[in-house]
């Protein structure tokens, strides 16, 4: 605002009530800058990182439009990850070549997934976690996106497990970028949020997510199935599995891994909720 302009508003209103306009003014401005600003932020760092492979070991990563890297493909999943080679095996044989893979869950077997295929790959993660920051930091090339879970392990299970008619809250699509909204998935692995002690989120809203951004066809893997949440809601949202795989017995852990192909069937529950 130029001096006259102040000067005339300090004539029509006399000089404190201008003052106070133009702080407030400005105030409000301010604020809309910053919520803009952190907005942006959040929407754009990790949404259109895309990677070109040149069919052999190299992969090209590119993240908003710079290429960032280029990195050996990773072709073993790392030492220490949880899921076992036959559950990844499982995984990558109805994975195409191109196939589209999205991945509830980052950790430090995601370079593996995400050269697992020259298509889309993204992960989604429980936002405002000191691991979501650590993991994008470390592999920066990596399209992550975060998601907050308003389910609990405990208390959710009754709820959602008896009412499909509150599925619906179970829906987290809203907070996903269209790019994931519209890929075609061939593929989408459940293997997160956390559900193994009381104040974990559980799987409610990953498998029912995972099942409304599904199509007929899409294969859907539901890890540490043995479990009673993960169990009971992929049944009741995703059907009966085609496969069930066991990981051994370790000195961890043993686990299980549930593989269904989403039916006609399951999109017609889904969207009649
Ligand atoms: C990696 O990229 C650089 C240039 O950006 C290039 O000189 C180098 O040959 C590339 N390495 C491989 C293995 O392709
Ligand atoms: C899920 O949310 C999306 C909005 O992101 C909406 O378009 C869709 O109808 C919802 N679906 C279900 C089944 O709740």
């Amino acid at each position: 605002m130029d001096l006259d302009c102040t000067r005339q508003l300090r004539n029509k209103f006399g000089g404190c009530t201008a003052v106070g306009i133009l702080c407030i003014g400005s105030f409000t401005l301010l604020s809309y800058a910053f919520v803009l600003a952190s907005h942006r932020l959040n929407s754009t760092v990790y949404i259109n990182p895309a990677k070109i492979s040149n069919g052999g070991n190299v992969v090209y990563d590119i993240t908003n439009g710079h290429l960032i890297k280029n990195r050996t493909k990773i072709t073993q999943p790392p030492p220490g990850t949880q899921m076992g080679q036959q559950q990844i095996d499982k995984i990558l044989s109805v994975l195409p070549r191109n196939g589209n893979l999205l991945v509830w869950g980052l950790g430090n077997d995601s370079p593996f997934w995400h050269d697992s295929t020259d298509g889309k790959v993204a992960f989604i993660e429980e936002s405002g976690t000191p691991w979501f920051a650590k993991i994008t930091s470390k592999y920066p090339f990596l399209n992550a996106l975060e998601v907050k879970y308003s389910t609990h392990l405990v208390q959710s299970l009754e709820r959602y497990s008896h009412y499909r008619s509150l599925w619906h809250e179970l829906n987290v699509s809203d907070q996903l970028p269209a790019s994931v909204k519209d890929t075609a998935w061939d593929v989408i692995i459940v293997d997160a949020p956390a559900g193994f002690k009381p104040g974990n989120a559980g799987r409610y809203q990953s498998i029912f997510t995972s099942a409304f951004l599904a199509e007929v066809g899409t294969h859907i893997f539901v890890d540490d199935y043995e479990r009673k949440v993960e169990y009971e809601m992929s049944n009741q949202i995703l059907g009966t599995p085609v496969e069930v795989t066991r990981r051994p017995m370790t000195f961890i852990n043993s686990n299980v891994q549930a593989h269904f192909i989403v039916t006609e069937e399951c999109k017609r529950n889904i969207l009649n909720v």
